[in-house]
C-alpha cells in the first residue's frame, strides 16, 4: 500500500513533477520513424503530458517542437514545413529544429525581436525503425543501443499497441508480477481452450527478485521456479529495465516493451519483436523493420477481447483505473517485486531532486555498441536466449508431434 502522496509522486509525469524529472532523464520510443513520410509529413503527439509536433526539416533533421507557437499558442502542426523549418499557419513565424525562430515577417524588420523567442524543442534520434526522444537536461545520455535493435541475427518487427487508457506504472507494476502469468494468462487460454491453458494451475515453487544496478542498465530480475510432480523448474529472465521497459521471450520472439508516458492517464505502447534465426546466421535486414498495428484488443461494444496476452494485460492494467490509487490495495506475498521496483524508482526520484545522475544512463560510445542485457548471475543473455530459444524449439516440435499422433 501507498500513501496517496507517494502515489501521486511516482504516477505523475508532467513537466516539474518528480517522476517526470525521472522520466525526462531517459530516451523514450515515441513512433514508428515510417509514420513521417512525404505523404504525411508531420506528427501531432502528446509525451510525458506535453503536447509537440514531430516533423523532418528539409535537411533530414527530426525535429520535436512544443506544438503550441510561442507567438500566441496557435498549434504549429498546422504549420507548413519548409527546408529549413516549420512555419506557423497564425501569423508565419518560423522555426528551425532546434526551436530557434528565423523569422516574423509581420514584425517590423528592424527590431531582434525574434532572437529572444525560442520554442520548445527536444532531440530525435532514429534506431531500427523506432524514433526516441530525449527530453530532460543537457548533456543528454546516449540513446542505449538495446541488442535487439541492432542484432542481426534474426528479423525484427516493430509493433504498435493501441493506446492504454492508464497510467504508465500500471504496466510496468505488471512487469515485476510474475505471478499473474500463470493465472491471468494460463487461466483465460484455459477456459476457451487455447494453447498456453496447459499452464493453468502451474505450482509456483518460489519466486525470486533480483535488483540490477548495472553499469549499463539497472532494474529487476525475476526468477520464477516451478514444481512440476517432483521437478523444479527453473525460470530466469524478463528483465524490467528501469525504469519502463520489460524484455521478454514472447512465442518465438524476444521482445522489448517500450512503455512510454503520453500523460498521466494514457501510456502508448511500442514492441521491437526480434525472431532469431535458429543457427545463429545473419539475416539480410531491411532499410526499416516492417511496423504492425495491433487490432483493438476489444469488441465492438467495447469489452476485452481476453484472447490474447496483450488484450488480457490491458484488461488489467485499465481496470485498476486511469490512475490506480494504491491507498487501497493489500500486496501479498507474490507482490514483493512491485514493491522492490517501487523502492528503486522512489530513491532514484529522489537522487535527480538531489540533482544527482539516476541509475542505467550511458554516456560512454565504447560502451554502447551493443547493450546486452545479463539475465541472471553467471549467465549471459546470449545464454539466456539459447537456452530459452531452444527449449521453446523442443516444446513446440513436441507439440507438433503430438497433434500429428
Ligand atoms: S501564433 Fe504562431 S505566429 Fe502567431
Ligand atoms: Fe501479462
Amino acid at each position: 500500500m501507498l500513501t496517496k502522496q507517494d502515489n501521486e509522486t511516482m504516477t505523475r509525469v508532467c513537466s516539474g513533477t518528480p517522476a517526470g524529472n525521472l522520466l525526462r532523464r531517459y530516451w523514450h520510443a515515441i513512433c514508428p520513424a515510417a509514420e513521417i513520410s512525404s505523404e504525411k509529413p508531420k506528427k501531432r503527439l502528446k509525451v510525458l503530458g506535453e503536447e509537440l509536433v514531430l516533423f523532418r526539416d528539409g535537411r533530414g533533421r527530426w525535429a520535436l517542437l512544443g506544438d503550441h507557437c510561442p507567438h500566441r499558442a496557435a498549434s504549429l502542426y498546422y504549420g507548413t514545413l519548409e527546408p529549413d523549418g516549420i512555419r506557423c499557419a497564425y501569423h508565419g513565424w518560423k522555426f528551425d529544429a532546434d526551436g530557434k525562430c528565423l523569422e516574423q515577417p509581420l514584425e517590423p524588420k528592424e527590431t531582434c525581436f525574434k532572437d529572444e523567442v525560442k520554442q520548445t524543442s527536444y532531440r530525435v534520434e532514429e534506431l531500427a525503425g523506432i524514433l526516441f526522444a530525449y527530453m530532460g537536461p543537457e548533456p543528454a545520455p546516449l540513446l542505449p543501443r538495446w541488442d535487439l535493435l541492432v542484432r542481426e541475427d534474426g528479423a525484427k518487427k516493430i509493433v504498435v499497441l493501441p493506446v492504454h487508457k492508464c497510467n504508465w506504472l500500471q504496466t510496468m507494476e505488471n512487469s515485476v508480477d510474475p505471478a499473474h502469468t500463470v493465472y491471468l494468462h494460463a487461466h483465460q487460454f484455459k477456459i476457451r481452450g487455447m494453447k498456453g491453458g496447459e499452464y493453468y494451475g502451474r505450482k509456483i515453487e518460489k519466486l525470486e527478485f533480483e535488483e540490477v544496478r548495472g553499469p549499463l542498465w539497472a532494474g529487476v530480475l525475476k526468477k520464477r521456479t516451478f514444481a512440476d510432480g517432483n521437478q523444479l523448474d527453473e525460470e530466469t529472465g524478463h528483465p524490467l529495465v528501469f525504469p519502463n521497459m520489460l524484455y521478454a521471450p514472447q512465442g518465438p520472439d524476444l521482445v522489448i516493451h517500450f512503455r512510454t508516458p503520453i500523460d498521466d492517464e494514457n501510456t502508448y505502447v511500442i514492441w521491437m519483436t526480434f525472431r532469431p534465426s535458429k543457427d545463429g546466421a545473419r539475416v539480410a535486414q531491411p532499410a526499416r523493420p516492417p511496423v504492425e498495428y495491433l487490432r483493438p484488443l476489444k469488441t465492438p461494444d467495447g469489452e476485452y477481447e481476453m484472447t490474447s496476452f496483450a488484450s488480457q494485460d490491458m484488461m488489467a492494467w485499465e481496470t485498476q483505473g486511469p490512475i490506480f490509487d494504491r491507498t487501497k490495495e493489500n500486496l501479498g506475498y507474490t507482490d514483493r517485486g512491485i514493491s522492490l521496483y517501487r523502492r528503486m524508482l522512489k530513491e532514484q526520484i529522489r537522487v535527480v531532486a538531489d540533482g544527482g545522475e539516476p541509475l542505467g544512463l550511458i554516456r560512454d560510445p565504447e560502451k554502447n555498441d551493443i547493450v546486452r542485457f545479463e539475465v541472471s548471475r553467471g549467465q549471459s543473455r546470449d545464454e539466456f536466449t539459447q537456452t530459452w530459444f531452444a527449449s521453446y524449439s523442443d516444446q513446440t516440435a513436441e507439440k507438433e508431434q503430438h497433434q500429428a499422433e
